[in-house]
């Protein structure tokens, strides 16, 4: 199935839940990734900000924070790629103008530090394939972070067959769901 193709069909699946369904479902992930011992080991992490369709890992940011390690989170900037941000709490947290909840926090870019990468994905196959929104920009941003451990992220309705490869995609080390 053709990536665009494949993005429609996972759309489709979410759209049978509700919100708060998702939330529900995301926590068995979440404590999944909480001992994985690969994110315990690892000093600094890059995470995401969840949208309402993502497994949601606003309260593993947290805890993370709390457990002391350094939390990086992806900001987008249109034309210019991912750049990170350390995260520091919720209250920092600010939404940008396409309502997309942003950190304020300081500017990363010792990116040797980081560990592990925790990624989210429309869709990933067995062997770590990802399709993303169709941007591009974890592609882009994950060539930076050839040693980091990654881990895909997505509910189990999102898992394919087999994710279409192209010559820019990188896969993830470890797909948890
Ligand atoms: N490293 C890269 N350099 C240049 N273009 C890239 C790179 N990675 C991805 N792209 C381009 O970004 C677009 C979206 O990539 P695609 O893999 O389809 O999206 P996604 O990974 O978000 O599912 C494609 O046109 C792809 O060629
Ligand atoms: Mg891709």
């Amino acid at each position: 199935m053709p990536k665009k193709e494949l993005r429609e069909e996972i759309r489709r699946r979410k759209h049978r839940f509700t919100r708060e369904q998702l939330r529900e479902r995301s926590l068995p992930i979440v404590a999944r990734l909480l001992a994985h011992p690969r994110l315990m080991e690892a000093e600094t992490v890059l995470l995401y900000y969840s949208l309402p369709d993502e497994v949601d890992t606003h309260g593993m940011v947290d805890e993370l924070l709390r457990q002391g390690k350094t939390v990086l989170l992806p900001v987008v900037m249109p034309d210019r790629g991912m750049q990170l941000c350390r995260y520091e709490g919720p209250e920092t947290m600010r939404e940008d103008e396409f309502h997309i909840l942003e950190p304020t926090g300081e500017p990363f870019t010792d990116y040797e530090q980081i560990g592990v990468a925790v990624i989210p994905g429309m869709s990933f196959d067995a062997r770590g394939n990802r399709l993303g929104r169709g941007k591009g920009y974890y592609d882009r941003f994950l060539k930076l972070l050839p040693h980091a451990y990654k881990i895909g992220v997505c509910f189990d309705f999102q898992r394919s067959e087999q994710v279409p490869v192209g010559a820019n995609d990188i896969p993830v080390d470890e797909v948890i769901s």
